[in-house]
């Protein structure tokens, strides 16, 4: 295995009282540990967006209906494979959906194949199309014991869905209510805290066991619920955990530039069509994945951190999978370019995060 430093150099940068004009970085391919890619002919459109950046990503399975076998978790890796830009390394691992009716069987199958890698759980109700998600965590408790028993990851939506909690709380209840007590219950399981976007978050996943990570998004990193609320409601910066207050952003940005390998890069990037935003109940999720890696590199520029973007981006998430780091590099370059309004979406159109406003990184 080849890991490639970074062209930037850390110990210069570090003696540095003023951070130095960096116009050009490369860093080992980053890996996406958190990506909707959607169905049918919409994947004609986001998955050459994620793969001209990204050698791996977790594919999240809340179709409709969900992926909860590995059959269909393999059917749908083909049909992502099938739209994948020709000579364009990217290798789909696939999550599978956590039900109420998930089998010991399945957990098995899941352990022995290298293409699927990890369940999802979505409380039901918890965020989009998770209404066949688990309704009674306790009761699947037997399965997280075969998870463990065969090495599988849990990934988890942590945020509760009772409806008498504020939803800017429903991630910190979560961690309380039920991830408290799950990683304690299987101290060698594996779980990721998908999508973390609170204070709280940050100091559990902190402070938990080795076997505990978590992903954070670049659009929790770059925007706090200013961008949502104030001025105007902004539906494409509405997704689930919603964005928080700027403590917590910056919490989430001290920790994604820390260099802890307990956190990674997860871009959550999970497009709907314009009118499923644009609409009196509008979903749920931002698109992020046509520059997925400039947002990021985007947000630790501001952090003065772009030194730790490649840990946090291309090798974190491989270690904590047990997975080789990968081989080659990607080069940004300092370029300014305007994001265009909308991109194709299947039969219709998505507006990208920050739609016709300007980024200085670009991949090349
Ligand atoms: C995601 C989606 O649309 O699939 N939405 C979101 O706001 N993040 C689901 C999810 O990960 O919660
Ligand atoms: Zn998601």
């Amino acid at each position: 295995m080849v890991v490639r430093k970074s062209v930037y150099n850390e110990q210069v940068f570090n003696h540095c009282n003023i951070a130095p004009m960096i116009n050009e970085l490369t860093i080992t391919r980053p890996d996406d540990w958190h990506l909707h890619l959607r169905e049918g002919d919409a994947l004609r459109d986001t998955t050459p967006h994620a793969a001209r950046q990204f050698g791996r990503a977790i594919i999240m399975p809340n179709l409709r209906p969900p992926v909860t076998t590995v059959e269909l978790a393999l059917d749908y890796r083909k049909a992502i494979l099938d739209t994948l830009p020709a000579g364009q390394p990217f290798n789909p691992l696939m999550a599978l959906y956590l039900t109420n009716s998930t089998t010991a069987d399945e957990v098995r199958r899941v352990a022995e194949n290298e293409q699927t890698i990890a369940f999802k759980l979505y409380p039901a109700g918890a965020t989009t199309n998770s209404d066949s998600g688990v309704t009674d965590i306790q009761k699947i408790y037997p399965i997280f014991a075969e998870m463990e028993k065969h090495e599988v990851p849990l990934l988890v939506h942590g945020e509760v869905t009772d409806g008498t909690v504020d939803i800017f709380d429903r991630e910190k209840a979560f961690i309380d209510r039920h991830l408290i007590a799950i990683t304690r219950a299987f101290p060698a399981l594996r779980v990721v805290l998908e999508h973390a976007t609170t204070a709280e978050a940050i100091q559990f996943v902190s402070d938990a066991p080795e076997t505990i990570a978590a992903t954070i998004t670049a659009h929790h990193l770059l925007f706090n619920r200013n961008s949502l609320l104030a001025g105007g409601i902004r539906p494409h910066y509405y997704c689930l955990p919603i964005l928080k207050r700027e403590k917590h952003r910056e919490a989430l940005v001290k920790a994604a530039t820390s260099g802890n390998p307990k956190f990674f890069l997860g871009t959550d990037s999970a497009p709907h069509a314009v009118g499923a935003k644009e609409s009196d109940c509008g979903c749920a999720g931002c698109y992020t994945a046509y520059a997925a890696i400039e947002l990021y590199a985007t947000a630790f520029e501001s952090a003065n951190a772009l030194n730790r973007l490649e840990g946090f981006a291309s090798h974190h998430g491989a270690d904590f999978y047990r997975l080789p780091r990968n081989n080659e590099t990607i080069t940004l370059k300092k370029s300014t370019w305007k994001i265009p309004p909308n991109y194709s979406f299947a039969d219709g159109k998505v507006i990208p995060l920050m739609a016709g406003e300007e980024l200085t990184w670009k991949l090349c």
